[in-house]
């Protein structure tokens, strides 16, 4: 088996306006990679952390990379160990699933170097343990499009059922990430614990109807689905001109636009001849605000974590 893999695992977009918790797709034009290194004694140590964030926690426990890959040595029952370098393509608090990735990136590095390697649905298990360190909670709304790619359904906690989803190919995604910060256990923290009942069958009919969309490639339901009436509501007051930068994508023609995961990133799909047009009004908002951002035209279907060498 392999002494050293690295892995690399792509950024995402969570939430996708109308699936909270449940849906995601991923963004392969940023990522975070991972290189493990075996160690005799069990255990995990972490070496580095570079790259675009570099002040995350270096004890295993305290680290998502970390515990995931905890997580994996107890599930089976490892008597080695691995030394971690990890290089964070993912800004901090973007609402990109930096995160989760780093959890995806380690435990695909480590299956790598099993002679009984995990199932894929026991990899998202174990990352999900290493993203619960960060966010507070288990969700797979990140983890699951990092891991397999692409617009992704996971259904159950305990026992995750993930369904890939066809997404019509001339529909991409426009990322737009403000150079601001936001804390997912703080955007977690505000939402409210009830749901008024016309906003969920509102939510649930918009679920069903973008998914049935996607299948169906009827870009009209997809259109009329894409809008988040819980959450959005309740977080854009994190993210200063979230309802002008939306205002702007939509009236170059998205179909519709949001916030990615916890936030402050904004995500609008839109028909890739319009892609340009909205990312543009969309940056010109925020730098009305003199708030920079980067930005990011990509396909929703894309490729999941991979391993990038190993020898
Ligand atoms: N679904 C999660 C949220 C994604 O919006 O809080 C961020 O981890």
């Amino acid at each position: 088996m392999p002494n050293t893999v690295t892995a690399f695992a792509p950024g995402s977009v969570a939430n996708v306006a109308i699936g909270f918790d449940i849906l995601g797709f991923s963004v392969d034009a940023v990522g975070d990679r991972v290189t493990l290194t075996r160690r005799a004694q069990p255990g995990v140590v972490i070496k580095s952390i570079t790259g675009v964030v570099d002040d995350l926690p270096l004890e295993a426990e305290k680290n998502t990379a970390g515990q995931a890959l905890l997580a994996l040595a107890a599930m089976r029952n490892l008597d080695f160990g691995f030394e971690m370098r990890i290089q964070k393509g993912i800004p901090l608090a973007s609402g990109l699933g930096g995160s989760a990735a780093s959890a995806v990136a380690a435990v695909v590095a480590a299956n790598a170097m099993l002679e009984e390697p995990l199932t894929r649905i026991e990899l998202l298990k174990v990352a999900m343990e290493g993203e619960a360190v960060a966010s507070g909670s288990r969700h797979a709304d990140n983890i699951s499009p990092s891991l397999f790619g692409g617009l992704v359904l996971t259904v159950g906690i305990d026992n995750p059922r993930v369904k890939q989803i066809p997404v019509p190919e001339v529909i991409h995604a426009v990322i737009v990430h403000p150079h601001l910060q936001v804390s997912t256990k703080q955007a977690r923290a505000i939402l409210s614990r009830t749901v008024n009942m016309s906003d969920f069958v509102w939510q649930t009919a918009n679920l069903a109807g973008f998914i049935s969309g996607c299948y169906t490639n009827d870009l009209d339901l997809i259109k009329a689905s894409l809008e988040d009436v819980i959450i959005e509501k309740q977080r854009q007051v994190l993210i200063p001109g979230f309802a002008e930068v939306r205002a702007a994508a939509l009236d170059k023609g998205a179909l519709g636009c949001s916030i990615s995961g916890a936030g402050p990133t904004i995500f609008a799909l839109c028909l890739e001849r319009d892609a340009r047009a909205v990312r543009d009004a969309m940056t010109g908002e925020f730098a009305r605000l003199n708030i920079a951002t980067d930005k990011w035209i990509a396909p929703v279907q894309s490729g999941g974590a991979h391993v990038v060498s190993s020898e």
